[in-house]
């Protein structure tokens, strides 16, 4: 149950926070050699509401405004030991310098350190990423067998390294578009399906079962449904688990979540908004397969129906066209382009245009947002909360929420959101920018 203005009891971060990372590609590797290199003093965490935000508390004339990592008990960056799986056996040092997302000069500061994280084999299919294969995966008779192969990883990491807390965040690639199904409603079908091998239990959910079985809080960075059915909320419930998704918001759609909000806020009318983008990494390789393509395309297509509630301003949003496409270009590689058309109409229905060129490094934005998740979902777990974490949609396009409610897609409502529910947790007032209390 809820209740106001007391502080929460949260547990000190005592001992090491085990990071496991299912998919060790461009993002999780940038984001492993950026916290190295924030350690080592030769980076800064830009783009890190945990290591550079801030929060006001109380009245702005008391002028209380704690960094956010003073605030509440995180871990501390020099804490973290990282884990995690891959269909490819190279070393984070190789798969860094593959990805090409970092410069080699800073990787040759960070090598030997990252050539001691090598990813275990990984519980893969090739009918659920239908553009990848690769030699380093589990065998195992079903799936029950391979996500208790899973748990055993977990156990030998949590042991090898003595870490006292984990978090796992799936940085894998984006798998085929799977809708809710029966096997999803329920722990008990999802057990059974996981010994029977049903087709509709992808390789995503297979780590997200392990991780909650074995009471790791999961976060999921890609589109696919994953943890996001009745099945694993009712088991993160059970677990006393705090759970997050789906699909990093950055890039393109991190700019539809902050321009819409201001065109409605100013009632401008939106008559079509038309997304298109090139880039060159694996993650677009992926993509380029229609299934993939499908689970990401739902995940970026539902954003502004949110965002603009045609049904409460049928004048100015009923029918815009909405159109996001994909390009898989190699030449780019991680250095996306994605350009927006946006079609809107002001006072008496004259028409304008806004166009967007975003030239920005998908990866560089997602590393981040996987530290925060990883800093954040630790915090939630050690404060006793489980199951959906809804003040974290601020990182995510497709934000997991209670079946009774909307998602909120609103970067702003998101970012009060997150801030309100650190107040809450340290009994602090919510803030709600009323401000009569100056003018008396
Ligand atoms: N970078 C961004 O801005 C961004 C934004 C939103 C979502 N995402 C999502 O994050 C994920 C990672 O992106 P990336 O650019 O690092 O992609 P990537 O292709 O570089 O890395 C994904 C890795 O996952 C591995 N993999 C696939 N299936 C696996 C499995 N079952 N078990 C273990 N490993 C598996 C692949 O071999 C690959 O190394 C993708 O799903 C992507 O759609 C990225």
């Amino acid at each position: 149950m809820w209740t106001m203005g007391k502080p929460i009891p949260i547990e000190e971060p005592r001992g090491k926070l085990g990071v496991l990372l299912p998919g060790m590609g461009a993002v999780a590797t940038t984001f492993i050699a950026g916290v190295e290199a924030v350690r080592r003093g030769i980076g800064q965490p830009i783009g890190s509401l945990t290591q550079m935000g801030t929060i006001r508390l109380g009245k702005r004339t008391e002028k209380r405004v704690p960094a956010i990592r003073e605030f509440v008990p995180l871990a501390a960056l020099d804490d973290l030991v990282f884990g995690g799986w891959d269909i490819r056996s190279d070393n984070c040092y190789d798969i860094a310098m593959q990805g090409g997302v970092l410069e080699p000069a800073l990787l040759g500061q960070l090598r030997g350190f990252l050539e001691g994280i090598r990813p275990w084999p990984a519980v893969f299919d090739q009918n659920y990423v239908r553009r990848l294969d690769g030699p380093h995966v589990k065998r195992g008779q079903n799936k029950a067998e391979l996500a208790q192969m899973l748990v055993e990883d977990i156990e030998r990491f949590r042991v090898s390294t003595g870490v006292s807390r984990m978090v796992m965040v799936w940085c894998g690639s984006t798998e085929i578009y799977l809708q809710p199904q029966e096997v999803h409603q329920t722990l008990e079908n999802f057990e059974c399906g996981l010994k029977e091998n049903h087709p509709a239990i992808a390789p995503s959910m297979v780590y997200s079962y392990a991780a909650l079985q074995s009471g790791v809080p999961f976060a999921n960075g890609a589109p696919n449904l994953t943890v996001d059915i009745p099945a694993l909320v009712e088991l993160a419930r059970q677990k006393s688990v705090p759970i997050a998704g789906k699909d990093f918001k950055t890039g393109q759609t991190l700019m539809k979540t902050i321009i819409a909000p201001g065109l409605k806020a100013r009632l401008i009318g939106l008559s079509g908004w038309f997304s298109t983008n090139i880039l060159g990494n694996r993650d677009g390789e992926v993509l380029d397969d229609p299934e993939s393509f499908r689970t990401k395309e739902e995940s970026k297509l539902s954003v502004l129906e949110h965002i603009l509630q045609p049904d409460l301003y049928p004048e100015l949003y009923r029918g815009f066209h909405h159109l996001v496409r994909i390009n898989y270009y190699p030449p780019r590689g991680d250095n996306k382009e994605g350009w927006d058309n946006i079609d809107i109409f002001g006072w008496l229905g004259y028409p304008m245009q806004i166009k967007i060129d975003f030239l920005c490094r998908d990866s560089i934005l997602a590393a981040p947002l996987v530290l925060d998740l990883v800093l954040f979902l630790d915090l939630a777990k050690r404060a006793g909360m489980r199951g959906i974490q809804e003040w974290l949609s601020f990182y995510f396009k497709s934000p997991m929420c209670a079946s009774t409610v909307y998602p909120e897609h609103d970067l702003f409502i998101q970012l009060m959101k997150l801030k309100n529910t650190l107040r809450y947790l340290r009994g602090e007032e919510m803030i709600t920018h009323l401000g009569l209390e100056y003018y008396d």
